[in-house]
């Protein structure tokens, strides 16, 4: 039978144990899963799109079943020269609904063979984004156990702030 694989878009900078959270969500419903960093010349980013994948992998502890890859241009593009035609994205609080159901109507419009399924995350990372554990870490402040430790390590690399958090 045909593995079913699905692909697990978004900008991971960095990665979160919110993102890990719902990586193991989705292996209960996919036999893979390719998780693809966006690149995005116009987005400022603090990680290199090398460095993101390089965390991901290590995140996610080689896990044979999650593959780990960049891309530029169009998700649905990328999404259907993979074989796939499932994105799988998460839902934290209200929030995250307009954008999401935005994102999910014309990517639905590019590819119509392309669909969205939404994972809520865990309730414990409800309230975790990369963009504000890059704001507490860059203030010095810990996000040691929201994030995976690698990602602990690598922010000590680029915030003076962060240096000496233990
Ligand atoms: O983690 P993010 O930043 O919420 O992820 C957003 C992402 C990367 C999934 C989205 O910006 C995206 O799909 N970018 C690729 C460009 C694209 O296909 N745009 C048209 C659909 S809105």
């Amino acid at each position: 039978m045909r593995e079913k694989i699905a692909v697990y878009p978004g900008s991971f900078d960095p990665i979160t144990n919110g993102h890990v959270n719902l990586v193991e969500r989705a292996l209960q419903f996919f036999d893979g899963l390719i998780v693809a960093v966006a690149f995005n010349p116009n987005k400022a980013a603090l990680f290199s799109v090398e460095e993101r994948l390089e965390m991901i992998q290590i995140a996610l502890k080689n896990d044979p079943r999650v593959t780990a890859a960049s891309f530029d241009g169009l998700l649905v593009d990328f999404v259907e020269k993979q074989g796939a035609n499932v994105i799988v994205r998460g839902l934290r609080a209200l929030s995250d609904f307009e954008y999401e159901f935005q994102m999910t109507l014309m990517n639905r419009k590019l590819n119509r063979k392309v669909d969205t399924i939404f994972l809520m995350t865990g309730f414990k990372w409800f309230y975790t984004s990369s963009k504000i554990i890059k704001e507490a870490a860059s203030l010095g402040g810990s996000v040691r156990g929201l994030v995976p430790d690698i990602v602990h390590q690598r922010l000590k690399e680029k915030y003076p702030n962060y240096r000496n958090v233990p």
